[in-house]
């Protein structure tokens, strides 16, 4: 099982699913055309070596494919999302095992649970180099622009944390941020989302919000926060699930939240209850663009730190089949046998009520 993003990068490579390329290319239009062309005919994944306005390179396209899906989670095939899907539906709904053979597959699912846990690292990569303040230049990331009718430069695949004011249970959400300033973004979240909810308790009490998006984790960590999870239950115990070991985790410099030891760039930063920025138009999952949307919440980011020679994780949506559908097929095979015993319950209920 890979390490971190670059580790996974290496074992694409290795397998021949890793393209570079050393050519000049723009993040504004051109890179997402490349991206675009070479997802649609099922290809490798892209390292961008060169890019315009920016010292660092750009990676796409890693998820870009159902197998590479089932790499990141440590599998050889697409038949073992299955499998995990399985192990999950047992925690999802526990009962009392009444046979041996279930009291031992409950036992070893337990056991994977205690070592899912995640683990702390006090001298973190992520921190290798530290931005504060009037060092905080978020124009010299390697931002896409993907499609012409965009408003502006976007972050697409940063994990978002925040968390709860109340409870202080952690939520990790994948949102959409455009460029506003060199020190600000505004985010794109349903109501529905975890960090929505953080900030309307901020707001209740007066408070700000503090916010970290971790740029460039290992896919596993990617497809744990695109998991809609219940309130409650951690994103990174999800992620070590996965992939059968706690991941490590680093306290931020500035805000009070924890993020992946091995995030190849971190921002921080705080949103004030409130403070919103005109976002949109940008091109969405289903292929048109969403609106302008004059109500987004500001994020002030005073702290940037990343690893030494970090690289840029990135991807685009649009008309699928995008990325983010690749993920959407793999995450649909884990849950279904999870949705499965819930639809059977559902409607041996409803035939018991009919009777
Ligand atoms: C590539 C990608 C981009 C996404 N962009 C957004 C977005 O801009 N806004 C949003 O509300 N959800 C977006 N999502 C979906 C959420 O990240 C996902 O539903 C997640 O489970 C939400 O977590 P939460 O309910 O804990 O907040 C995106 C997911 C992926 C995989």
């Amino acid at each position: 099982m890979a390490k971190d993003l670059r580790d996974f990068l290496q074992l694409a490579e290795q397998r021949g699913k890793l393209r570079r390329i050393s050519t000049l290319v723009d993040p504004n239009l051109e890179i997402a055309e490349i991206a675009n062309r070479m997802l649609q005919q099922g290809g490798p994944a892209l390292l961008f070596e060169n890019v315009k306005g920016s010292p660092y390179p750009v990676a796409v396209n890693v998820m870009g494919t159902v197998e590479r899906v089932c790499w990141g989670l440590g599998m050889e095939h697409p038949s073992e999302l299955e499998d995990l899907g399985k192990k999950l539906a047992i925690l999802y709904q526990p009962r009392p095992p009444k046979k041996i053979s279930q009291a031992i597959e409950l036992g070893k699912v337990l056991f994977d649970v205690v070592k899912a846990k995640p683990g702390r690292d006090f001298l973190p990569s992520c921190q290798q180099v530290v931005l504060k303040d009037e060092q905080v230049d978020l124009t010299k990331l390697p931002l896409l622009r993907v499609y012409p009718g965009d408003a502006d430069k976007v972050i697409t695949l940063g994990l978002m944390i925040t968390k709860d004011p109340e409870t202080k249970i952690p939520n990790i959400g994948v949102y959409r941020l455009q460029l506003q300033s060199k020190n600000t973004m505004t985010v794109q979240w349903l109501s529905v989302r975890g960090a929505t909810r953080h900030l309307r308790k901020a707001a209740e009490r007066g408070q700000k919000l503090e916010v970290a998006v971790a740029i460039g984790v290992h896919p596993l960590v990617i497809l744990a926060a695109a998991t809609p999870l219940p309130i409650d239950l951690s994103e990174w115990l999800f992620a070590g699930l996965y992939g059968g070991s706690g991941i490590p985790l680093a306290k931020c410099k500035t805000v009070d939240l924890e993020v992946p030891a091995d995030s190849e760039f971190v921002l921080e930063g705080t949103i004030t209850p409130g403070e919103t920025g005109i976002d949109g138009p940008a091109g969405d999952h289903m292929g048109y663009y969403g609106g302008v949307n004059e109500k987004a919440p500001l994020i002030h980011f005073d702290c940037i730190t990343h690893r030494k020679n970090p690289i840029y994780l990135t991807t685009f949506s649009g008309r699928p089949p995008k990325e983010d559908a690749m993920m959407a097929i793999a995450l649909n095979r884990i849950y279904t046998p999870i949705c499965g015993s819930k639809c059977l319950r559902l409607l041996t209920s409803s035939c018991r009520w009919r009777r």
